[in-house]
């Protein structure tokens, strides 16, 4: 089974973000996660499309998974897709017309996401099913690290993964983000999680490789 391990630079040190993206790279993440804030969808600011370009530029290929926490997204996916993102998430809750943003997406050639936050139903998947690549089960309230693990979350993930693979959509990724760390990724690997993104677990131990390694073994241990 599939387990990509996405360190959240939002808990790594902003004063030199674009070298600690290289870091993370070079420690053995499978994909850098990304948070973009607007201080209106979500009350807190954090980086836009220059930074996500500058970290393009600071590292050799790892996929760049820009998890937009914005109103109007419509307006800032453009930017984003040319910055560099391959995949690029709206939330459910940013507005009407979730179809016509992942549409959007698509049509700029990313790869689509949609982020359900913790007191969003998932039932809507069938209707916009075919233009997903991945979908992100928030397990916090967007806005901050270093918050608490909401358990919810593993039935949620359990959810969705029975309804994409009812639609014969398997190959759509299910990331879990929010206080994920090793005491929950093993239970949300089980439930049908193929992406934990993590910040504060990963980014507040000594040893970058080591917490990433140990997230893995933890979400998959070997027999
Ligand atoms: C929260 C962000 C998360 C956050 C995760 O709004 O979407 O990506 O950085 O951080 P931790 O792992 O510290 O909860
Ligand atoms: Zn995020």
């Amino acid at each position: 089974m599939t387990l990509l391990v996405a360190p959240s630079l939002l808990a790594a040190d902003f004063g030199c973000l674009a070298a600690e993206a290289a870091r993370a790279e070079d420690a053995g993440a499978d994909m850098l996660h990304l948070d973009i804030m607007d201080g209106h969808f979500v009350p807190n600011l954090s980086f836009g499309p220059d930074m996500i370009r500058a970290i393009r530029k600071a590292t050799r290929g790892i996929p760049l998974d820009v998890h937009l926490m914005v109103q109007h997204p419509d307006d800032l996916a453009s930017a984003f897709v040319d910055a560099g993102a391959a995949y690029l998430t709206v939330h459910a809750e940013a507005g009407p017309h979730l179809h016509r943003s992942l549409q959007n997406i698509k049509k700029l050639g990313a790869k689509a996401g949609v982020a359900v936050n913790p007191a969003t139903s998932v039932d809507f998947l069938p209707h916009v099913a075919g233009l997903l690549d991945l979908v992100l089960v928030m397990s916090v309230n967007p806005g901050f690290g270093g918050q608490a693990f909401i358990p919810e979350a593993v039935p949620k993930v359990r959810t969705t993964r029975a309804c994409l693979d009812r639609l014969g959509l398997a190959s759509v990724l299910i990331e879990v983000d929010g206080g994920v760390s090793a005491a929950n990724a093993g239970s949300l690997a089980a439930a049908g999680a193929q992406v934990l993104v993590a910040g504060s677990a990963l980014f507040r131990q000594a040893d970058l490789g080591a917490a990433i390694a140990g997230l893995r073994t933890a979400a998959c241990p070997v027999a």
